[in-house]
């Protein structure tokens, strides 16, 4: 059985990744696929419970290191369970974050170098790369104000606190945010950059034009 494709998406808190990815779970189906879609940290029931360590407020303070190696975690589970069967059987594979997160995060955000991420991904998850990265870069202050006012929400309206991450200063995101940018210059063939403050309708019209290029044939 042929591999099938592994499509990742990444980008800052309220960066709008979400939509997009419903979207394009939507768009794929429309093209008669079953996309697996998964987000990160989770996506198992283990990873799932490492992801409550992860985002909860109270985990504070989380040595990076802890940081970086509970998030590799999840994410072996994650491989080991969903993401090589799925590739193995030929589906698509959509998930919502992979190491370019971690790296940007850790590797940049909380400075424990690309080398130290790199050299875990290598290890951990096999070398397991995407096949295509849609990074979405919108205005910085836009994303940030976005996230913030996101976690605000859900929280008056479940009570439940995810914020350990949003309420990092914004010379964090900055670090984030360069590291993306960063990654999006060493790997143009995997990672597409979509920058700016574009509306909903013209980001997916530029995910399906890139995932059609790109992937047409596999598609
Ligand atoms: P989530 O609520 O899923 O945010 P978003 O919808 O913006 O993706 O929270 C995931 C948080 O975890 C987000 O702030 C980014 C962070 N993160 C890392 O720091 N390292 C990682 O490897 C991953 C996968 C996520």
């Amino acid at each position: 059985m042929p591999r099938g494709v592994f499509i990742t998406l990444e980008g800052l808190d309220g960066s709008g990744k979400t939509t997009q990815i419903k979207r394009l779970a939507a768009w794929l189906t429309r093209r008669g696929q079953e996309p697996v879609v998964l987000r990160q940290p989770g996506g198992t029931p283990t990873s799932d419970r490492i992801r409550e360590i992860l985002l909860d407020s109270r985990s504070a303070p989380l040595h990076p290191m802890t940081e970086a190696a509970l998030m590799f975690a999840a994410r072996a589970q994650a491989i080991a369970e969903i993401i090589r069967p799925a590739l193995d059987a030929g589906k698509i594979v959509v998930c919502d974050r992979f190491t370019d997160s971690t790296e940007a995060y850790q590797g940049g955000g909380r400075q424990l170098g690309s080398a130290a991420i790199l050299d875990l991904h290598r290890l951990i998850c096999g070398g397991l790369q995407p096949d295509i990265t849609l990074l979405l870069l919108p205005g910085f202050e836009a994303s940030l104000a976005r996230a913030r006012h996101r976690n605000l929400r859900v929280e008056a309206e479940t009570g439940r606190n995810e914020n350990r991450f949003e309420v990092e200063q914004d010379a964090f995101y900055r670090r984030v945010w360069e590291k993306y940018r960063e990654i999006a210059a060493r790997e143009p063939d995997r990672v597409v950059l979509i920058e700016g403050d574009l509306s909903i309708d013209e980001v997916h019209e530029q995910i399906v034009e890139a995932v059609a290029e790109r992937l047409l044939a596999k598609v």
